[in-house]
């Protein structure tokens, strides 16, 4: 072993140690790119000398944890998407379920960040309810594997400017102002919205849920993991269920043949029925919600 593996060895086992983070579950070209971030940042010459930092600065691995699971998300993000979204998709499927007598829709924002993305979900669906004139709620669960940022996302409070994206009458009616310019959403809005911290490497904790989001999260994982991942989304979702992924994702594996396109460049995909994985199966060894 050279002393770059040696290096790489041993800043797996330091990060399965103290975070319970697999690095090789992560592509190894992301990884690579943000560790050179962290070591030009540490100013150390290689992986090594980053490594023996790593395991000495104990301030310097939620550093490197952040730079690993990059955050980024916003309201709206990718309008075009929630376009569909809330033009046909979404009173599609809500006026579905509820000729099967469901008044609770069942949603997931896997990899939800700071929460904006299940809070535009909690806004789009109020308005689709409105539209088709269905008396509907739902439960939304809002996962990421980072803590700080699930922090913020139950906080539900965010800067005014981060509500540029949305249209003022949103921001009017699902948004109320406090001071120093922060914002902060309306209790119908965040009633909906359950935040809870959820590895997406381990099998989900929900079943029977009617859409999934999951977007710019697959593309951090190997392609073994985002099969994987797929599957177990076929699993959780009911016949009829949507799954909407990132602009640049797609599926893949096992998991192409029990979905059915919708919109093919917002990546919306709705389940099929009759395909393995009924939606109502046990999650294996995952905790039910
Ligand atoms: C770019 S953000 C996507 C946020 C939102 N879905 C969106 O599209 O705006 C990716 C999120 O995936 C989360 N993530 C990365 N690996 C994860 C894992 N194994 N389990 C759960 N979340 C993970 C990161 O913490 C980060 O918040």
């Amino acid at each position: 072993m050279g002393e770059e593996d040696l290096a790489w060895a041993a800043l797996e086992e330091t990060l399965q140690e103290r975070a319970g983070l697999d690095l090789r579950l992560y592509k190894e070209k992301c990884v690579a790119r943000r560790l050179a971030v962290r070591q030009r940042a540490c100013a150390v010459p290689d992986l090594a000398a980053y490594v023996r930092l790593l395991r000495e600065d104990p301030e310097e691995l939620p550093r490197l944890l952040d730079a690993l699971t990059i955050n980024v998300t916003q309201f709206l993000r990718n309008p075009q998407t929630f376009r569909v979204l809330g033009e046909s998709v979404l009173p599609d499927l809500c006026r579905s379920r509820a000729e099967g007598g469901r008044r609770t829709l069942r949603a997931w924002s896997a990899g939800c960040a700071t929460g904006e993305e299940a809070y535009t979900l909690a806004i789009l669906l109020q308005e689709v309810w409105r539209a088709c004139g269905l008396r509907q709620t739902a439960v939304i669960y809002a996962t990421d594997i980072d803590s700080r940022c699930l922090e913020v996302a139950k906080a539900a409070r965010y800067q005014a400017r981060q509500l540029d994206g949305l249209p003022p009458e949103v921001r009017v009616r699902c948004f109320k102002e406090e001071q120093g310019g922060w914002v902060r959403l309306a209790p119908a809005i965040r009633r909906m919205v359950f935040v809870k911290r959820h590895d997406l490497r381990l099998p989900p904790p929900f079943r029977r849920l009617d859409l999934i989001l999951s977007r710019n999260v697959l593309i951090y994982l190997a392609p073994a993991h985002q099969q994987q991942l797929l599957q177990a989304f076929a699993e959780v979702l009911t016949p009829g269920g949507i799954l909407v992924l990132g602009k640049v994702e797609g599926l893949s594996g096992p998991a192409r043949e029990a979905f059915e396109p919708v919109n093919v460049s917002e990546r919306i995909y709705r389940r099929r029925a009759g395909t393995s994985g009924a939606g109502g199966a046990a999650a294996p060894g995952g905790a039910r919600a």
